[in-house]
């Protein structure tokens, strides 16, 4: 377990920044977690998964940064209905979901080419296309970074909401993630979950409704792919932002100005506004600050359009959550985790 000196992030992060990493070491083996926190403590650590969801303020990061590479996929039960399994959370998310497809074991299919990796999926309990990583995990395995205690928790633990986990709020930065276990179905035993307009008229149009976990998971690839920027060419990080959600009645005044505001119902009380839509309505798609844009097919996106700086992303990011205040009064929160002076100087 070598560590490395002033390496370039710049292929560490989808955004594509090109920080410097003072301190830089990459996790392999189950073993290097307890080795990395007897010799460094926990604290001083900071976890790096697949970059995706990350924006890297500081040009120059002296906290330790672990780069989580531990492989592996291994059946813990089965059942006739289903398939339980666990992985590492150094493997890439969306490897996983083609594992799980070609081997006719449904649950996450929906979940096709969202970028990162195992060991981030629960923190912002990933979703896409009516369905979250919520529906299908079952474990979760961490350790705790203050007293190197391995343990394994259970859905309920982990209090997932709309990207929102018990990792973003009260265990923040104290854990790190080792693996999770799927609950999956067997052939004869999918619940597909199609219900999202853009999948259904897909599966219509271009596969004669035939549904199965194969036409879902080229279904979402092909939505994806058709309005989401490829990180590899244009480096983003997805959704920037989450899609709010109001009260009835704070709808209604947005309506009042402006009536075909997107919205998606929630529960009897709440709905969530499409925050792309808002973005869209005040012409954001075409500010700028440095080299940070918005990307065009989806306002929800911010994009590294040329040499962006993290600042630059993150001003951009300030003047759409100011323009989205001051026109419909609803407060943006960022979905992306903002890496700046408190993280990389220390923990
Ligand atoms: N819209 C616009 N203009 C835009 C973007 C969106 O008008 O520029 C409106 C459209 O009416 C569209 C609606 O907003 O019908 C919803 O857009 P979309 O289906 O693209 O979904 P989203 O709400 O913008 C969310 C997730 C995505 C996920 C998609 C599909 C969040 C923050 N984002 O986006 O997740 O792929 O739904 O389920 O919830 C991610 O988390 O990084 C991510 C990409």
């Amino acid at each position: 377990m070598k560590i490395n000196q002033f390496i370039s992030l710049k292929n560490y992060n989808s955004f594509q920044l090109n920080a410097q990493s003072h301190h830089f070491v990459e996790l392999h083996e189950r073993s290097d977690f307890k080795k990395l926190l007897d010799k460094h403590g926990g604290q001083s650590i900071f976890t790096l998964g697949g970059g995706s969801n990350i924006l890297l303020v500081e040009k120059e990061i002296s906290v330790l940064i672990a780069h989580i590479n531990t492989k592996g996929i291994q059946t813990v039960n089965e059942s006739d209905r289903n398939v339980q399994v666990k992985i590492e959370a150094g493997e890439i998310w969306d490897d996983v979901v083609q594992w799980t497809v070609e081997r006719g074991y449904g649950g996450i299919e929906n979940l096709t080419l969202i970028p990162g990796k195992i060991g981030a999926a629960p923190i912002q309990n990933i979703g896409a296309y009516g369905v979250e990583l919520k529906d299908t995990l079952i474990a979760c395995e961490f350790i705790d970074k203050s007293t190197g205690e391995l343990r394994e928790v259970d859905n309920a633990f982990c209090q997932f909401g709309y990207r929102d986990s018990i990792f973003k709020n009260e265990l923040r930065n104290k854990v790190i993630i080792t693996a999770i276990t799927l609950n999956l179905s067997k052939d004869g035993f999918h619940q597909y979950n199609t219900s999202y307009g853009a999948i259904s008229n897909h599966l219509l149009e271009n596969f004669s409704n035939e549904i199965n976990l194969t036409t879902i998971r080229e279904t979402v690839r092909q939505i994806r792919t058709s309005k989401l920027p490829d990180p590899k060419i244009i480096g983003n990080s997805g959704s920037f932002f989450k899609n709010p959600i109001v009260s009835q009645q704070q709808l209604k005044h947005i309506q009042e100005q402006f009536p075909d505001v997107v919205h998606f119902p929630v529960d009897k009380d709440k709905v969530k506004i499409a925050a792309g839509w808002m973005i869209e309505k005040l012409d954001g798609k075409k500010w700028t600050v440095g080299g940070a844009g918005v990307h065009h097919k989806q306002a929800l996106v911010l994009i590294n359009k040329k040499n962006a700086t993290g600042m630059d992303l993150l001003e951009l990011s300030k003047r759409i959550q100011s323009n989205v205040f001051e026109h419909f009064g609803v407060h943006l929160e960022t979905e992306v985790n903002i890496i700046d002076h408190k993280y990389t100087c220390q923990l």
